[in-house]
């Protein structure tokens, strides 16, 4: 069953379409990569789902809910979370306190301020930094960031978890330790992933099934191997545009 839909989905900005009328169903469960090249309106694909950006038009649907007009906030609380390439850290507070943050707004509930300290604690436990939580979050490297920013997005169980990049400029170890974690998140507690991802190798190792955005487009989509073997596939990124490191 689709657990997000996409409809005829736009995003124009000045007048130009980055995302061009995407209809789309992301299976619940899954582990899905999108890929394109730079500028086809990934990332803006994914901050249009969560809300960040507005729609132009169409419809997403969640759940069998239309949330296409409804705030990031709400959405959250909805079930969806998601982490942005550069690592969202609030650099004067603690790395418990960095999630504490995700465990009060990401609660459908609400939540009491020892509790969202309770949850912080085992999310901390889950991405592995139960040792750091007192650290100040700007003493972590890029690597912990990221995945005290995963630790704050999964904070408050969101069913459908929107990942911007967040392998980039991880050394093979990182990205290794990277693939293994959202496979467990996946595996154990049953969260939808839809990744946005250049690291190639990553993706044929970690995804299930690819989609390929070009021009705001849907190019195409379906098995890894099949798909980036596509002439299609091959052309877009040879067209003048940052070839896949794989
Ligand atoms: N806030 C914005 N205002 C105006 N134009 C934008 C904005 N965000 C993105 N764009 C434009 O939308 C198009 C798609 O950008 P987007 O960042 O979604 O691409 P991307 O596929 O994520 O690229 P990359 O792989 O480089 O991250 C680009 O032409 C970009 O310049
Ligand atoms: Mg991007």
């Amino acid at each position: 069953m689709a657990v997000l839909e996409l409809v005829e989905l736009e995003k124009h900005f000045g007048g130009l379409p980055a995302v061009d009328g995407v209809t789309f169903g992301f299976n619940d469960g899954e582990i899905l990569a999108i890929v394109g090249p730079n500028g086809a309106g990934k990332s803006t694909l994914l901050k249009t789902i969560i809300g960040i950006h507005p729609a132009t038009s169409g419809t997403i649907r969640f759940s069998g809910t239309d949330i296409t007009k409804m705030s990031t906030h709400r959405i959250r609380k909805a079930g969806i979370a998601m982490v942005l390439q550069t690592p969202r850290i609030f650099g004067s507070l603690t790395v418990r306190e960095n999630v504490v943050i995700g465990a009060m707004f990401g609660n459908p509930k609400g939540v009491s301020e020892s509790d969202a300290y309770e949850e912080a604690d085992e999310m901390l436990a889950v991405v592995g930094l139960s040792s750091k939580a007192d650290l100040a979050i700007d003493k972590l490297n890029l690597h912990e960031q990221r995945y005290v920013d995963l630790a704050r997005a999964i904070a408050g169980r969101p069913k459908l978890l929107l990942l911007d990049e967040v392998m980039a400029g991880l050394n093979d170890t990182e990205t290794a330790s990277s693939i293994e974690l959202i496979r467990r998140l996946r595996d154990r507690h049953g969260v939808t992933v839809i990744w946005v991802e250049h690291v190639m190798k990553a993706v044929l190792s970690l995804a299930e099934r690819i989609a390929v955005l070009d021009f705001g487009r849907l190019l195409t989509s379906g098995d890894p191997q099949v798909v980036m073997r596509d002439p299609k596939v091959v052309k877009a990124y040879l067209g003048g545009k940052a070839l896949p490191d794989a």
